[in-house]
């Protein structure tokens, strides 16, 4: 399992040939892309996956943490095959919509009602919509490299780096794409997670301008470094002061107990974007949130605030694997997991001072990140985001972990999945700890201790 199989005949390079032909890079999503080329998959059954050269590997990266339950469950397979010979998509609503919908606003708690749509990306989208639509104001705030998905004025500042990000004070409003119009860039305020002082001083230059503030509880691509609690708790203040709305994007983070990441703190936000595990494995995306603002996408009102559709939302093969694998995803299961992560998080310190390399793990819940390069964990954005050297090693890390047949995230990020015990704990930390010694030499010159 886990080696290196292949060569001339190799049958990805094959495809990968006629892949750049058709798909710009020869890939359909950024994070498939990988020099010299994407991986391939067959098969995956668990938390096993099968490329197409018959290759099976260790599953981390879990379709970027969105499978709670490794892959084709067998009681997902069951339900999904049962609902796809009665039809996938219709213009007519489902009961099973409905029952997910009870399932997920009886766990989040600060949800009356929810919207669902067909991607993460979708849902921070209307998320921000409902939020002006609720307050009639135009700007968001959201923190520096924060990923909330691909909507123009939620991307903002995602990639900033120290070329172009500015004073931490007033952090630039950076594009992601190029084009971006200047009116999404001028109408997000961009603040650095978890400082406090700066982040209200921020607030305050655009109080009756912001309609919400967004958080993400564990953001990954900041660092995977919870909220403080502290900070979290003021910025609700802050919103109450000011008529704002705190919006949570628990895409990723739902995960993180029964009830989402907001489960762990008494601050609850008034409206959450959902996604990733909700699906069951399949595409989705939801809007979940308090009764007086849910109201402004309601149908039935004589003029409706916030109109919103979606040709495949709520289709009734993702509600179906939804609520199997929600209902599966129960209190003991999410104990389980996060236990288990924890487990990994400290077998992965253990194999970074084994391996005397400055390198540090962050994460909570059922995830981790390893930042090679840290001698401590991150606590900022700023010193997480990796410069030539550091992302370079990250690539190293992540090839060299796929080499010995264990799958990461491409920011050297895992996530558990149920099927998953401690035996593949320990196979993580024992490959990764091979990783560590084996890219030693590239971090010398690093922060001690090398
Ligand atoms: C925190 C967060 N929000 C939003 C998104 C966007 O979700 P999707 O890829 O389903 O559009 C992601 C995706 O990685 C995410 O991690």
């Amino acid at each position: 399992m886990g080696c290196r199989s292949g060569g001339a005949g190799n049958k990805a390079d094959g495809i990968y040939r006629d892949a750049v032909k058709v798909l710009p890079g020869g890939v359909s999503r950024n994070t498939l892309y990988r020099k010299p080329r994407p991986h391939y998959v067959d098969r995956a059954q668990g938390c096993h996956v099968t490329d197409i050269d018959g290759v099976t590997r260790l599953d981390f990266a879990n379709n970027m943490c969105s499978l709670i339950h490794g892959h084709a469950h067998p009681a997902v397979v069951e339900a999904l095959s049962r609902q796809l010979a009665r039809g996938t998509a219709f213009t007519m609503a489902t009961e099973v919509e409905v029952r997910f919908a009870q399932h997920l606003c009886g766990r989040l708690e600060s949800a009356d009602k929810i919207r669902f749509a067909n991607s993460g990306t979708e849902a921070v989208m209307v998320m921000i919509k409902a939020a002006r639509a609720y307050t009639g104001r135009p700007m968001i705030a959201k923190a520096e490299g924060a990923y909330h998905g691909t909507y123009d004025y939620a991307e903002v500042s995602q990639t900033a780096g120290p070329s172009n990000w500015g004073d931490l004070d007033q952090p630039n409003r950076v594009p992601v794409a190029k084009g971006t119009p200047p009116g999404a860039l001028n109408d997000v305020v961009v603040f650095p997670f978890n400082d406090l002082e700066r982040t209200l001083a921020l607030l305050d230059r655009h109080a009756d301008r912001i309609a919400c503030v967004i958080l993400d509880p564990l953001p990954h691509r900041i660092g995977l470094f919870p909220v403080d609690p502290a900070y979290l708790q003021a910025i609700h203040d802050w919103t109450r002061r000011n008529g704002a709305l705190l919006a949570f994007d628990e895409v990723i983070t739902f995960r993180s107990a029964y009830g989402g990441a907001q489960q762990l703190y008494p601050v609850k936000p008034d409206l959450t974007a959902l996604g990733k595990i909700i699906g069951g494995g399949l595409p989705v995306g939801a809007l979940a949130g308090r009764d007086e603002v849910m109201r402004l996408l309601d149908p039935s009102a004589d003029a409706v605030a916030l109109p919103h559709s979606g040709t495949f939302s709520a289709n009734p093969m993702t509600m179906t694997a939804g609520l199997v694998a929600m209902e599966l995803f129960d209190p003991d299961a999410v104990e389980r997991l996060n236990a288990l992560a924890q487990s990994a998080r400290r077998q992965l310190r253990e194999a970074v001072d084994v391996a005397g390399i400055p390198a540090a793990i962050s994460g909570a819940g059922s995830l981790f990140r390893i930042h090679l390069g840290l001698g401590e964990e991150p606590v900022a954005y700023r010193q997480t985001l990796p410069d030539e050297r550091r992302g370079a090693w990250t690539r190293k890390l992540v090839d060299q972990a796929y080499e010995r047949g264990i799958m990461l995230i491409n920011t050297a990020t895992g996530a558990l999945s149920t099927p998953m015990t401690q035996r593949e704990i320990d196979r993580l930390s024992e490959t990764l700890l091979e990783v560590f010694r084996a890219i030693k030499p590239d971090l010398r010159g690093a922060a001690s201790p090398v």
